[in-house]
């Protein structure tokens, strides 16, 4: 398995934090924000991992990553040249991917939690994808998941009425049919190849399967949920 840590995208929520350094680079508890999503990569068993980032910041990134000897992997990096979206970002690690299955996470979601056994779970599905799901307060922020006794029937990103309170959160496994699905995909209303469109793809296919994380989790995109993510790294070191 391929592992894929996407850190593109304008980080424009948090201006002016994000105007000189990219906001993965943030500081979340003691260390810059994209260490979270590495570890929790590296914790799952995968050890070879693709970085996407912009142009303006991949300097940075490959300055405090470095090739991947400090933390056990292997890094290698790619530029997303515009910020279009999720699906267009991840389709950059296509090649690097290859025929293996890729574990995909949004690289200012932060978690307190091991992904192993969900991924373990995904890796014994014969085919298709696996989405991770998490009770929220505030679903109309996220991509939310209508489920019915035992299947996610639909995904709909950041509803005005969400159909549940569970947020699809930004971990995503995905077998090979990832690529043919992106590359047919059209940009959304507000212009961005979204990740929820991919993750219907598979719904249609019956081959999405879903866990829902109970450990704790937060997004870090903006000021509010940046203070929250630092709140909950402080206590978790204390502990
Ligand atoms: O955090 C979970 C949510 O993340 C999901 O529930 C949503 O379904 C999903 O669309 C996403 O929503 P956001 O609005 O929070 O996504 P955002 O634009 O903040 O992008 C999340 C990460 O993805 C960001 O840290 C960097 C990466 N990204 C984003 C874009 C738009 C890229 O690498 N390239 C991009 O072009």
């Amino acid at each position: 398995m391929k592992g894929i840590i996407l850190a593109g995208g304008m980080g424009s929520r948090l201006y002016p934090l994000t105007k000189v350094t990219n906001k993965h680079l943030l500081p979340v508890g003691k260390e810059p924000m994209i260490f979270n999503p590495i570890r929790v990569m590296i914790q799952a068993g995968v050890t070879d991992i693709m970085v996407v980032t912009s142009k303006e910041h991949m300097g940075d990134i490959v300055n405090q990553l470095g090739s991947g000897r400090e933390f056990n992997c292997q890094f290698t990096y790619r530029v997303q040249e515009e910020a279009k979206g999720i699906a267009h970002a991840l389709l950059l690690a296509e090649n690097f991917a290859g025929q293996d299955r890729i574990f995909v996470i949004l690289g200012d979601n932060i978690t307190t939690g091991n992904l192993k056994p969900h991924v373990d779970e995904y890796l014994r599905q014969e085919k298709g994808a696996k989405v991770l799901l998490k009770r929220v307060g505030d679903p109309e922020r996220y991509g939310v998941a209508a489920i019915d006794e035992k299947q996610i029937v639909d995904i709909e990103e950041k509803p005005a009425q969400p159909r549940s309170n569970f947020a699809v959160i930004g971990y995503y496994m995905y077998d090979q049919q990832v690529w043919s699905i992106i590359r047919g995909l059209t940009p959304s209303n507000r212009g961005e190849y979204e990740i929820t469109a991919v993750n219907n793809a598979y719904v249609h296919l019956h081959q999405l399967t879903y866990g829902v994380l109970e450990a704790d989790w937060t997004d870090a995109g903006t000021f509010e949920s940046l203070e929250q993510a630092n709140a909950m790294m402080f206590n978790w070191n204390r502990r």
